[in-house]
């Protein structure tokens, strides 16, 4: 097991004793576990206007979709034992400035960077910017930094080529994929939601694993072969010292609402608060724990953003019906915006600070 990678898989563990005055917000002490803690009230929050963000999709701007609570956008993530910097877009900026940011994986992804652009946008409103969108890429550019942050969508990052005998998933190559990946400074990949299709929705027709194409397998399984096809990419051809990589966490969703003492038919509508760790078990997340052994065992440092249990007490932050002004259908899997997904951008923050 590579002792970097471990390194940095616990680096939020670790001591942090300098803090400068600006920053004396932040205290960090040798037991701070960014990623435990609890969900708190803060009047200050969110941290951009859904109404004023130019880069909102439909399907997270929940309030701007009829939802009728907002407090559901006013809490902050406090870890137990020191604080979460607030976000700083100008300390943002200053480090990303010249740089390119490339979030690749599924809408999950784009959700993620469409709060990162918001984020943006509210601590710089005046700020030029253009979007532009080719195929599966979405391009936001604010040139006056320099900084360009794109979506690459690629929901399994695997290769799926087209052959004689169907759609073929190649969980051993990202042969096609990687090709975007170069000459990008801070990548942050993303792969799960799309590992459980089946039927009409399953992007692919056969299954290729070594040089043994099948009709289906273990999805987990699959999952993890490809996870590990993407990390021995990354170990052989991205020189970490220069590019910054990140694995989003699984991100949880929020179908089964036996799970937190409801009944079942109410998936995650109607849940107005945040649960406390106490009141919410989700248990453990195989995809999750299936990410953090395959990233364990790399031998370049990755940082993940660990960001399933923290997500996990959150059923309120889902659309449920308003991922739409119809309110026809029920998302209980992307996060309304501004909502959970900021906090996963200002950990993101924090670990770039930190690297
Ligand atoms: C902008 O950043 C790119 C790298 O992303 C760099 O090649 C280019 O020189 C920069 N341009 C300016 C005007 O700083
Ligand atoms: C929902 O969760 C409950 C409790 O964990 C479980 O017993 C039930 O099988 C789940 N239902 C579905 C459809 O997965």
């Amino acid at each position: 097991m590579g002792s970097c990678a471990v390194a940095v898989l616990t680096v939020l563990a670790v001591t942090f004793l300098s803090v400068s005055a600006k920053h004396a917000d932040v205290q960090m002490n040798e037991f701070c576990n960014l990623y435990e803690g609890k969900w708190v009230f803060d009047e200050s929050y969110p941290l951009y206007d859904s109404k004023r963000c130019p880069f909102l999709l439909r399907q997270f701007n929940c309030l701007g979709n009829g939802r009728p609570d907002r407090v559901y956008q006013k809490y902050r993530w406090q870890p137990n034992h020191c604080n979460l910097r607030r976000w700083n877009g100008k300390e943002f900026i200053m480090r990303v400035k010249g740089k390119r940011m490339m979030f690749v994986g599924d809408s999950i992804s784009m959700n993620q960077w469409q709060s990162l652009a918001c984020m943006i946008h509210g601590a710089f409103p005046r700020a030029v910017h253009t979007t532009r969108k080719l195929g599966l890429l979405s391009t936001i550019v604010f040139p006056q930094f320099n900084f360009t942050m794109m979506y690459s969508r690629n929901a399994l990052l695997v290769d799926i080529t087209k052959e004689k005998t169907g759609r073929v998933l190649k969980l051993n190559s990202v042969a096609e994929s990687s090709k975007q990946w170069l000459g990008i400074d801070i990548l942050v990949f993303d792969t799960w939601h799309w590992w459980l299709h089946t039927g009409r929705k399953q992007p692919w027709d056969l299954i290729q694993y070594g040089n043994v194409q099948r009709k289906d397998m273990d999805r987990l399984v699959a999952y993890k072969r490809a996870l590990r096809t993407m990390t021995r990419w990354i170990d052989r051809n991205v020189n970490t010292d220069k590019v910054k990589i990140f694995f989003q966490g699984v991100s949880p969703d929020h179908w089964n609402s036996t799970q937190w003492g409801k009944p079942e038919l109410q998936r995650c509508s109607g849940e107005r608060q945040p649960f406390t760790p106490q009141m919410y078990r989700g248990g453990e997340n195989l995809p999750e724990s299936v990410l953090e052994k395959v990233l364990g065992d790399m031998k370049k440092p990755v940082h993940l953003l660990k960001i399933t249990a923290l997500s996990q007490f959150r059923v309120d932050g889902h659309p449920s019906i308003y991922g739409n002004p119809k309110k026809i259908g029920m998302d209980c899997t992307h996060w309304c915006l501004p909502g959970i997904p900021d906090v996963w951008n200002q950990l993101l923050h924090e670990t770039l600070i930190r690297a």
